[in-house]
């Protein structure tokens, strides 16, 4: 039997394509990647994304393109896409920030048309729909993340069509992992457990700080250091996962281990659990959406039935810098915060500028992305400490390639 085949058969049955197992999201994008496109390729994502994404693009080989970004979510903004860049892309990788659905069909019409395949990034989007349809069956592939849900700290999966490609991936897959270690397998069963009793005991302010004063944390700022000149010597070995592996395993450091039999239990015991978790983080998000600081199409939705199972709730607030540092006060420390974008981060020698980074910086600086299974305790403390919501400038007269998309409805 294959390396995970249960997990993929369970993950089979909820989404309905075949999947192939592994230990991260980041290395089934890796997969999709190197399997989709031809080094040197050009591959149009959001600049509003976890940085370590941009360093799967490049170690793939591939020169990521910054996309214009909708203000209403961060993500990429179809309409706003130049002609002269759709004609110059070779793929698109999409987001679904924080669960938000990217525009999946006006993407999947357009790489339709110019015959590119439309990478689907669902890691924050399990339980996300648009119009019924499961995000990660829109495009030519589709990874998704169990670190972002049920508590887990490992376990992805690369969603594709016909079970050839997927015993195609696997192999490849295979040829990517690192053996096993006992000790990295107890490690990833109970850091969860130690992340639990942290917040039940509400430790979570002494041992964040003491984790700052120790050095202990890979990023000193939202975004990891870029060491630009070892990057750009990693650039001579690209494609290569092994090159890029001090940046692409940053919070994960077992991305690409080959956990034992326990860990994947584990792992799917907590799969188990998923519906629930995704039910919870639905009631979660229907009282933030409810607030004066979620976005517009939020709100819509929360006038609904059913509101969107979301990772995070993208809270729209001024000065969201100090508020993030007093919300530690309160317990809570918001990861998930993807500013600056990734143009502004890296620079044009490793992602070409976006044309219009305008909603980008705007997004990235005013979000604020709450957890929905903390929802209360976000709203206590976002009322406490008087946050004002804010609002993206809206452009008074958008020019034809550059039309603002109205907000995507949200799906289930
Ligand atoms: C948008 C996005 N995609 C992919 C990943 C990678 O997921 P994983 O940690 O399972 O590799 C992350 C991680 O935070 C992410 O934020």
């Amino acid at each position: 039997m294959p390396y995970g085949s249960r997990l993929a058969a369970m993950m089979t049955r909820r989404i309905g394509r075949e999947c192939v197992y592994t230990p991260s999201a980041r290395l089934a994008l890796y997969l999709a990647l190197r399997r989709w496109c031809r080094p040197g390729a050009r591959v149009l994502m959001s600049p509003v994304n976890d940085d370590v994404i941009l360093f799967v693009v490049l170690a793939a080989g591939l020169r990521p393109v910054q996309a214009p970004v909708s203000p209403w979510d961060g993500n990429i903004d179809p309409a706003a896409v130049p002609e002269s860049m759709w004609r110059n892309v070779d793929a698109v990788l999409t987001t679904n920030l924080y669960g938000i659905p990217d525009r999946v069909v006006e993407l999947r019409r357009r790489c339709d048309q110019l015959g590119i395949p439309l990478i689907e990034d669902a890691a924050h989007a399990i339980g996300t729909h648009v119009d019924g349809q499961p995000i990660g069956t829109f495009g030519t592939a589709a990874a998704f993340s169990l670190s972002k849900h049920v508590a887990a700290t490992a376990g992805g999966f690369l969603a594709v069509d016909g079970a050839r490609t997927r015993r195609e991936l696997e192999l490849l897959r295979d040829d990517l992992l690192t053996p096993r270690r006992l000790r990295a397998d107890l490690a990833t069963t109970l850091r969860p457990l130690a992340r639990s009793t942290v917040r039940t005991l509400h430790l979570v302010r002494p041992v964040w700080h003491t984790m700052q004063r120790l050095g202990l944390l890979e990023r000193d700022d939202f975004r990891m250091a870029l060491h630009a000149p070892r990057l750009a010597g990693s650039a001579r070995q690209a494609p290569s996962l092994t090159a890029y592996e001090p940046w692409v395993r940053v919070d994960l450091h077992g991305f690409r281990s080959r956990h034992g039999a326990f860990v994947r239990g584990q792992l799917e015991w907590r799969m188990a659990l998923l519906d629930g978790d995704l039910a919870r983080r639905r009631a979660g998000v229907a009282l933030l959406s409810g607030t004066a600081w979620a976005t517009p199409a939020l709100r819509e939705g929360a006038a609904s039935d059913s509101p969107p199972s979301l990772f995070r709730v993208p809270l729209l607030v001024h000065d969201r810098d100090a508020l993030l540092e007093r919300l530690v006060n309160h317990g809570m420390v918001a990861g998930y915060v993807y500013d600056p974008p990734l143009d502004d981060y890296a620079g044009a020698e490793f992602a070409e500028p976006s044309p219009d980074p305008s909603a980008a910086r705007w997004f990235a600086a005013h979000t604020l992305p709450a957890d929905p299974l903390l929802a209360r305790r976000v709203i206590n403390a976002l009322t406490r400490e008087r946050a004002a919501p804010a609002r993206p400038p809206v452009p008074t007269t958008p020019l034809p390639d550059t039309a603002t998309t109205p907000p995507t409805p949200l799906g289930q």
